[in-house]
């Protein structure tokens, strides 16, 4: 266990829920971290007045200020790096990070995505499991890597799909297991206890006794 709690930078696009499910496991002390800032590339979103209410600094790199995407990332990976955050979670981040910011922070970025990965991957995933008519849907947090939404998998949690679902309610059974998951996979990130083997992730490593 370190001595102080873990800064988490949260990258968000829009909403916000699994941004404040993270806000407020912090508050309520379930994960022994701090909210130290939110990332967003979309001034508009509803994250920023979700953080605004809980008094986490915004950073705002707003992608459509940008004359191209390498400037865009060289203005991301400035703020990522200011922010001295020991783990950034992209929660509902719309855009895909390129290998050079990546690189820059192994095994310490993780990601929410709406879909028992490996299964549907990239955007309408909930969309994609209703059209492969799957029976069972679900989230995925995972380790973000070069190749988008396939990174060492840390939690996952499924959900039935009924007869009736239409993409909005199968996105909004699985959403409240996201806000789950995410924040167990922050607190085994802040407890010390995900350990890379290869591309498996264990969990069930003790904290270091410092
Ligand atoms: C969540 O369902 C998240 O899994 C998804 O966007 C939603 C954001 O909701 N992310 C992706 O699809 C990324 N590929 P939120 O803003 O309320 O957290």
């Amino acid at each position: 266990m370190t001595s102080r709690p873990h800064r988490i930078v949260v990258l968000a696009s829009g909403r916000g829920s699994n941004f404040q499910a993270i806000i407020d496991a912090a508050a309520g002390g379930s994960i022994q971290a701090v909210c130290a800032g939110l990332i967003t590339d979309n001034p508009g979103a509803y994250a920023v007045t979700r953080a605004h209410d809980a008094g986490v600094p915004v950073t705002v790199v707003d992608y459509l200020a940008f004359s191209s995407r390498q400037d865009y990332e060289h203005a991301l990976l400035a703020a990522m790096e200011a922010s001295a955050s020991d783990l950034f979670v992209l929660a509902g981040y719309m855009r895909i990070l390129s290998a050079h910011v990546v690189a820059r922070f192994p095994d310490r970025i993780i990601n929410i995505h709406p879909a028992l990965l490996p299964s549907f991957p990239g955007l309408h995933a909930q969309q994609q499991a209703l059209d492969h008519g799957v029976k069972i849907a679900g989230c995925t947090v995972h380790f973000v890597t070069e190749e988008m939404d396939a990174g060492p998998i840390i939690a996952q949690r499924c959900v039935p799909v009924h007869e009736d679902d239409d993409s909005e309610s199968l996105a909004a059974r699985i959403l409240a297991f996201e806000h789950l998951c995410l924040v167990e996979a922050v607190r085994l990130f802040c407890e010390g206890r995900l350990k890379l083997e290869g591309r498996v992730v264990r969990t069930d490593i003790l904290p270091e006794q410092n």
